[in-house]
C-alpha cells in the first residue's frame, strides 16, 4: 500500500466529484481506496472509471477499513449523523458535505465527537471554495467598500424537480429545505460576518412539484441579525418555476450575495465604490468572473462543484499532514446548523428566535 492518505467515499452522486482525486496523483497526497453506495450500478461504473480497489454497499464496512484515513460523506442529509459518529469513533478524519446534520442536537453531538476523538473535520460548504466567491470575499476584506451595514444572499433553484428526478429521498424522506438549502446562503453570510444573533423566518409550501409533501415549506424569507449588527435577508426559492437567465445570470443567480458597505456595494458579480467613501472621489467599478469559468487544474479544466470539492480535499490533506486547523470546520458547520434550527423555531413560534452559538 502507498504512503498516501486513504479516502473512502459514501454516496456516489455529489460524492463522485471526490473520485477525481485518483486522476491527479501529482496534485494530491491522498487516494480514493474505497467507495460505498446502495446502488450496485454506480459502484460498478465509478469503481472502474476511477480505478477504486474496493467497493461496498455497506457504509459501516467501508468506514471500519484500516486503509481508510478520511471518510467523505455524501449520502442523503438525514444519514450524515450516524456516518459521522461511526467515522469519528473509528479514528477517521471526516469530510461531510452540507448540510453537516439536520438538527441542533445533532450539531452538538458532532462537536462532542470531534473534540473527543480529536480528528480533522471539514464541512463541504461548496460556496467557500468557489473562485468568484473567494475573489469577492477578498475584495470585501480589502476594505474598499468600507464597513458592511446590510447584506442579502439567496439560494434560488428554479429547476428543483430535476434534482428530485435524481434521488427519491429528497421527496420521500423528505429533504428539509432550511437545512439542505438555506445552509448555503447562511454559511455564505457567516463567512463574512460571523455569528448570527437572531433570526426571523417565514416559509411557504409550493405546488410546483407534487412529489414533495404539500404541507412542507420549500420557499423561505429569512431575516438575520448578526452579532456585529449587520442586518441581512435571505431568499430561499426551491419551489419556484424557472429562473430567468439561469443559475449564473445577472438576473437572479442561484448563489446570490450582495453586501452594502459604507464606501460601496457588491451585488453578485459586480461592485462599485468610492475610495474612502468620499463623495468627490471617482466612482470605481469592479467585475468578478462568473461561476462557470473553467479553472486550470493539473492541465485540465474543471469548474463548479467538482473544483470546489477538489479544493477542499487539498485543504483537509494539508491540515492533516501539517496539523493545521480546517477553515470550514465542525464549529463553522454547527453554527450554520444552529442558525437553521433557529429559523424553524421562528417559523413555528411566529416570532424572532435567538441562535445558539455556544459550541
Ligand atoms: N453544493 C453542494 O455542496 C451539494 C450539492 C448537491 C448535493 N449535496 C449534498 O450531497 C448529499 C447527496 O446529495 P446528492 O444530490 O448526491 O443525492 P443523490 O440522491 O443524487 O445521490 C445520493 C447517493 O447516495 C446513495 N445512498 C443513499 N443511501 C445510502 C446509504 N445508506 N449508503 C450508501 N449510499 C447511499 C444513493 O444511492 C445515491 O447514489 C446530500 O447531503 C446533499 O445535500 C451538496
Amino acid at each position: 500500500m502507498s504512503d498516501r492518505l486513504g479516502i473512502g467515499v459514501i454516496g456516489l452522486m455529489m460524492g463522485c466529484n471526490m473520485l477525481h482525486v485518483n486522476r491527479h496523483p501529482r496534485r494530491f497526497q491522498s487516494e480514493i481506496r474505497g467507495i460505498c453506495d446502495i446502488r450496485k450500478d454506480r459502484l460498478d461504473q465509478y469503481g472502474t472509471e476511477f480505478s477504486v480497489p474496493y467497493a461496498t454497499s455497506d457504509w459501516r464496512e467501508l468506514i471500519q477499513r484500516k486503509d481508510i484515513d478520511i471518510v467523505g460523506i455524501f449520502s442523503p442529509d438525514h444519514l450524515h449523523m450516524d456516518m459521522i459518529r461511526l467515522a469519528l469513533e473509528n479514528g477517521k478524519h471526516v469530510i461531510c458535505t452540507k448540510p453537516l446534520v439536520v438538527s441542533l442536537d445533532e450539531a452538538k453531538e458532532t462537536i462532542r465527537l470531534v473534540r473527543k476523538h480529536k480528528r480533522k473535520f471539514l464541512v463541504g460548504q461548496t460556496r467557500r471554495f468557489v473562485t468568484h466567491h473567494q475573489e469577492v470575499k477578498k475584495f470585501y476584506d480589502s476594505g474598499k467598500i468600507g464597513t458592511a451595514m446590510m447584506a442579502e444572499a439567496s439560494y434560488v433553484h428554479g429547476d428543483m424537480w430535476k434534482v428530485f428526478d435524481r434521488g427519491a429521498w429528497r421527496y420521500e424522506h423528505p429533504q428539509d429545505i432550511i437545512y439542505g438549502g438555506a445552509c448555503h446562503p447562511i454559511d455564505h453570510l457567516r463567512w463574512y460576518f460571523g455569528d448570527v444573533d437572531e433570526v426571523h423566518a417565514y416559509g411557504c409550501p409550493s405546488p410546483v412539484d407534487l412529489r414533495y409533501p404539500q404541507d412542507k415549506e420549500t420557499n423561505f424569507i429569512i431575516n438575520l441579525k448578526f452579532k456585529n449588527n449587520v442586518l441581512a435577508r435571505v431568499l430561499i426559492a426551491c419551489g419556484i418555476h424557472e429562473q430567468p437567465g439561469g443559475s449564473i445570470s445577472d438576473i437572479m443567480p442561484m448563489e446570490g450575495v450582495s453586501i452594502f458597505g459604507t464606501h460601496g456595494t457588491i451585488v453578485n458579480y459586480h461592485a462599485a465604490y468610492r475610495e474612502g467613501g468620499r463623495h468627490d472621489a471617482p466612482r470605481q467599478e469592479v467585475h468578478f468572473d462568473k461561476d462557470d469559468v473553467a479553472e486550470d487544474f493539473d492541465g485540465k479544466e474543471y469548474s463548479g462543484h467538482l473544483m470546489s470539492v477538489l479544493k477542499y480535499v487539498q485543504e483537509i490533506e494539508y491540515c492533516i499532514l501539517n496539523d493545521k486547523p480546517v477553515t470550514v470546520n465542525e464549529v463553522e458547520g454547527a453554527k450554520c446548523i444552529a442558525t437553521c434550527a433557529a429559523c424553524w423555531k421562528s417559523i413555528e413560534n411566529k416570532q424572532s428566535a435567538k441562535v445558539f452559538n455556544e459550541f
